[in-house]
């Protein structure tokens, strides 16, 4: 098993992207919001989806939401306001990439649970440095192969794209209505940006991304002149709001992470079904948790929605030492059931972060009871283990089921000898149920009902 260390100290010194990555970002400010995340219909049945996407998991480049998340958890707070915070490699996250067409043209992009833009780097775009905004090569960029505009691409008159990622990456271009088809889905008239100037970590596989959130925070804005946008985004339909409002698609998407080791270049990471569930094994029983979306808005003028985290409320946590705490669960009144402790912790769940991160006496508990114990370190920012420990047994409680975590998934090698624990300190900020989690369950975005479900995925 190689953890995000190993795969960044491999690529640090390849393309010399996790130092630019790390050291240098253009100061963006945040703040957390929240957005109403409103039923309009009753939970789609669970039943497997006519379209699915393979994602392939991808070595290079800054996961989007993961920039977003470290830069709450430790970028410097002023008045509610967040600072991008440098990344250490284990914060850095997971991309996940699959096929997508423009009208003829194919791609590999980007998916991203977190932003609702589509968007293609534009034949003759103009590459500029993250930090310094100073222009570059566009191969500096490395987008896999850019996008022509061709017929039956529309331009729409008088708008423009505009987005800045958590990590620090800035795009801006136009938009026009182009037909997009995505495993096996065509959208006829959706509307996509095309990027002409672009501040962007590639990957050297993918051209572009497919955002997955809700219409509210898609990035149009009025006018031509993306350096006079100060008023609020025009929001448009995202492809995947427009799947399900057309009537092609449940509105609901669906992911099984794969636990595949992250060595190098790009590796199965997984599926996404579009409108059903995937074809892997999981058990029957459903947990289901209301969404809580949350939002974070960049400083600007007017604030601007920028990104958005699927956000849930858990019922509690097992491992042992909690018995304490048990019989006050709601759904769990035997005193003699398993040790749960009945926290209602509220996590964002993100396929984008790596680890798990919880309250820092639910994390100091479970890492204590890693045999020898896991030990945080604070040049790492996570509790670091012997690989040949032994892990304790640990579940995370959700509606009146409780997933376990498979301990193999509570190990990420550091590549020095030493692995890093699955579960990290939260500190004071927010809660997050990474890769580290979602490789145990599948999980359900039913956008339709406004919930999230899991159910645990077979022994893999
Ligand atoms: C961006 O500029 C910084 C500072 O000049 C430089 O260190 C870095 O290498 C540049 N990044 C790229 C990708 O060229
Ligand atoms: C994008 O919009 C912001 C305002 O929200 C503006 O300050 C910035 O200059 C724009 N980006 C570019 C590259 O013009
Ligand atoms: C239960 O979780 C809370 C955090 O939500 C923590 O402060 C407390 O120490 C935990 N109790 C036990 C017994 O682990
Ligand atoms: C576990 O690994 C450490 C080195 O990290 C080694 O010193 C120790 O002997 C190993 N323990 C067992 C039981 O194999």
């Amino acid at each position: 098993m190689f953890g995000p260390r190993k795969l960044c100290a491999a690529l640090c010194i390849e393309l010399s992207l996790c130092v630019v990555g790390v050291l240098g970002f253009r100061s963006h400010k945040f703040k957390v919001g929240g957005l109403p995340a409103v039923p309009f219909q009753a939970p789609s049945p669970n039943t497997q989806a006519s379209y699915v996407l393979s994602l392939t998991r991808q070595a290079a480049g800054v996961s989007r939401s993961a920039g977003y998340v470290q830069s709450l958890r430790k970028g410097n707070e002023v008045n509610g306001v967040y600072g991008v915070a440098s990344l250490t490699s284990v914060e850095e996250g997971e991309v996940f990439l699959t096929g997508v067409e423009f009208g003829t043209e194919s791609f590999q992009a980007v998916v991203d649970t977190g932003s609702s833009d589509t968007w293609l780097a534009g034949k003759g775009f103009q590459c500029v440095n993250v930090t310094t905004g100073a222009v570059e090569p566009e191969s500096d960029c490395l987008f896999a192969s850019t996008y022509t505009i061709e017929p039956p691409f529309t331009e729409i008159p008088d708008v423009n794209f505009n987005i800045t990622y958590g990590d620090g990456e800035f795009l801006t271009g136009i938009f026009g209505i182009e037909p997009v088809t995505i495993a096996g889905i065509t959208v006829k008239n959706q509307q996509v940006a095309v990027v002409d100037y672009a501040a962007w970590f590639g990957d050297g596989v993918s051209s572009g991304l497919i955002g997955f959130a809700f219409p509210s925070i898609t990035s149009q804005y009025a006018g031509t002149n993306p350096a006079l946008d100060t008023t609020s985004n025009i929001p448009y339909n995202p492809v995947f709001t427009n799947m399900y409002e057309e009537g092609l698609v449940a509105p609901l998407f669906s992911l099984a992470i794969e636990r595949s080791s992250l060595m190098s270049g790009t590796v199965p990471g997984g599926l996404l079904a579009i409108g059903g569930l995937p074809p892997v094994l999981f058990s029957p029983i459903f947990a289901s948790a209301p969404f809580q979306l949350l939002t974070m808005v960049a400083d600007a003028p007017t604030p601007v929605p920028q990104y958005q985290f699927y956000t849930i409320t858990t019922n509690g946590f097992y491992y042992e030492g909690s018995e304490d705490t048990h019989w006050s669960l709601p759904n769990f009144p035997n005193p003699f059931g398993p040790p749960t402790n009945a926290s209602q912790v509220q996590v964002i769940v993100d396929s984008g972060t790596t680890l798990i991160y919880l309250p820092n006496g639910i994390a100091n508990a479970v890492n204590a009871l890693f045999d020898p114990p896991a030990i945080y370190s604070d040049d790492e920012g996570a509790y670091i283990v012997e690989c040949n420990a032994t892990a304790p047994e640990f579940g995370v409680r959700i509606g009146a089921e409780t997933f376990f975590i498979n301990s193999e998934d509570l190990f990420l090698d550091n590549g020095d000898g030493t692995c890093i624990s699955g579960v990290d300190d939260a500190g004071d900020s927010l809660s997050i149920l990474g890769d580290v989690f979602l490789k145990n369950v599948l999980a359900v975005f039913d956008v339709g009902a406004s919930e999230m479900r899991f159910a645990a995925r077979e022994f893999y």
